[in-house]
């Protein structure tokens, strides 16, 4: 799995992945957000209908934002349900037992839902900070008993995000529905990284977890200073980029004066 948020990033991914996620984290990925905390359902809808008009093969995903899925059963439903609308076919929202309630109104209304658990950046601040989470009994223990309720109310899938990988492995081993791991070591189901991040275009530093296979931000500077370079040397555009105009319009418009043009606007 990972992530799309336009029609560029849809195409690209899409023959590759089995799984496109529209995630919040287009807030910091392209909003320049410091977090996902400010993202919106309308930006997510936005970015969600951009990829949807590519019509993906893969199963596509939207991201349900902070606050999109605590306030009622109600307005969780019709966020959820104006996705699907929008072409997703599933939604993924974040954090453990407490969020069952509103994953089984969804999952009743045949909405499937993707649970997201562990370092939950929409909880930052809760978390003190963007930490590793369950690394000490507790919230170990309290990881693999989220697991489990959210499997138990329905979800149809796990993301496991910052964990140590032995909790991952357990967790995954001890359910049914498949997991989905971002830092969360090799013994996923799966595995989802952010498209940018894969893809070097992030920019800055990025988490231990990531592994960058192109350095995107470099190959597209390299194309874009040589299509400058050709610019600013006259080498571009060539003969063969350019339109020409039929040889019966060449002597008028070389004998055209501005002063025909002031002729001209005075009659109409
Ligand atoms: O928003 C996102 O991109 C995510 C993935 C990192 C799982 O939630």
């Amino acid at each position: 799995m990972t992530t799309a948020y336009d029609a560029v990033t849809a195409r690209i991914a899409d023959p590759v992945v089995d799984v496109i996620l529209v995630g919040d984290s287009v807030g910091n990925v392209c909003l320049g957000f410091d977090d996902t905390l400010p993202v919106s359902m309308a930006m997510m809808n936005h970015h969600l209908e951009a990829v949807a008009r590519t019509k993906p093969r893969a199963l596509l995903v939207a991201d349900m934002p902070f606050l999109s899925f605590h306030l009622s059963p109600d307005e969780t439903i019709r966020n959820a349900g104006g996705f699907l609308q929008r072409g997703a076919d599933a939604v993924k929202l974040e954090g453990g037992v407490k969020r069952a309630q509103m994953i089984r109104a969804l999952v009743n209304c045949e909405i499937p839902v993707m649970g997201h658990l562990g370092l939950t950046p929409q909880s930052v601040n809760a978390m003190g900070g963007f930490k590793v989470q369950g690394r000490n009994a507790d919230d170990a223990l309290r990881l693999l008993d989220d697991a489990h309720h959210l499997q138990e109310a329905g979800c149809f899938a796990l993301v496991l995000e910052g964990i140590p990988a032995e909790l991952a492995a357990r967790a995954t081993e001890s359910l049914t529905i498949p997991t989905i791991g971002i830092g969360a070591g090799p013994n996923c189901s799966g595995q989802v990284l952010v498209f940018h991040d894969v893809l070097g275009l992030a920019g800055g530093h990025h988490p231990k977890f990531v592994r960058v296979y192109v350095e995107g931000c470099q190959l597209l500077q390299d194309g874009l200073s040589r299509w400058a370079a050709d610019v600013r040397s006259g080498a571009f555009p060539a003969p063969n980029e350019s339109y020409r105009l039929p040889d019966s319009l060449r002597d008028p418009i070389a004998n055209w004066t501005p002063s025909e043009v002031s002729a001209k606007s005075n009659i109409l």
